[in-house]
């Protein structure tokens, strides 16, 4: 359904670079259409040295919220007037929501996660977890994986320098030791037990749709449940040899649909409905066919 726009329209919007291939504005546009919402939402391509006036900007007109999305998660966050406990910890924003004086910063992508993986039945409280990845990704999964109370966290990167500076990084946010980096090579050096995987790095990504991290079909004996942060392709080779070996997969599509509709809950104070959160899904699931 689509609304008309007049003088009582609200704003929201997106900011990054690149934006042209978002998908938020379907998620936004289409629950703003279910809840008879007179809101639209817009992506804004924002060059880096605008970023605070760009922030600036929104404010002076009245918009309601925005999303961040890369590369301006950590770089945003010296322009907000206050920011969420849990944001701060991760250094990531990609939510603002409006306030007095400005917008307070909120990291939905970690929030997404916690109800996609809740959603899909997955439980991280007392997990043993193998996290692959330490960029952006797989951050969120870390604190999340931390936060939540898993056991153990084997974070396995390529560049095992960056697995040890954000282990290092959770650890202390937490004052806890539950994140164990490990090189990715090693693989082979974990222990020989049922592990829930995260798959949180760009390789499997379309169009590179045959490549996963780990090949060795052995790994995924050990993998009970997984979830990749991924969804393009809807089944990656990762998720593919999870599944041949016996495990649940799952993509992150319901990560992006979550993300999208808690900002959306902050910014109009609601609470969306599964039954809603559940068509959007299926329209999402169109959109991303490959
Ligand atoms: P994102 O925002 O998707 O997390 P990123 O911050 O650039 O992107 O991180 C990409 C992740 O995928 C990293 O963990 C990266 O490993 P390195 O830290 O060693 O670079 C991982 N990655 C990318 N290409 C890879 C490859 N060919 N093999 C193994 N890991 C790879």
């Amino acid at each position: 359904m689509t609304m008309e726009i007049n003088g009582q329209t609200r704003l929201c919007g997106l900011i990054g670079n690149p934006v042209e291939h978002t998908l938020s504005p379907a998620i936004h546009n289409a629950l703003a259409g279910k809840l008879l919402h007179n809101l639209v939402y817009v992506p804004f391509h924002v060059e880096k040295e605008n970023l605070g006036d760009a922030v600036k900007g929104a404010y002076g007109l009245n918009i309601l919220g925005m999303n961040v999305t890369v590369p301006y998660k950590s770089d945003v966050i010296r322009h907000l007037q206050d920011i969420d406990g849990l944001a701060d910890k991760i250094g990531a924003v990609n939510t603002l929501v409006r306030v007095e004086g400005g917008y307070k910063g909120y990291n939905t992508d970690i929030l997404g996660l916690y109800r996609a993986m809740c959603n899909e039945g997955i439980s991280l409280e007392g997990e043993k977890v193998i996290l692959l990845g330490a960029g952006g990704a797989a951050r969120a999964a870390a604190f999340l994986c931390a936060q939540k109370g898993a056991k153990q966290v084997y974070l396995l990167n390529r560049s095992v320098d960056k697995a040890e500076r954000l282990a290092d990084e959770v650890n202390r946010a937490f004052n806890m030791n539950c994140i164990k980096p490990v090189s990715a090579a090693d693989y082979e050096k974990l222990p020989d037990q049922k592990m829930l995987a995260i798959q949180g790095t760009s390789v499997g990504l379309y169009p590179n749709v045959d490549e996963a991290v780990i090949d060795d079909k052995e790994f995924y004996r050990n993998i009970h449940t997984a979830y990749d942060l991924i969804y393009r392709p809807a089944e990656t080779k990762f998720m593919q040899l999870v599944k041949e070996a016996g495990g649940q997969a799952y993509n992150g599509l319901k990560m992006l649909l979550y993300q999208g509709i808690t900002a959306y809950e902050l910014w109009n104070q609601v609470e969306i409905a599964e039954k809603t959160a559940g068509e959007v899904y299926e329209l999402l699931r169109e959109k991303v066919k490959v």
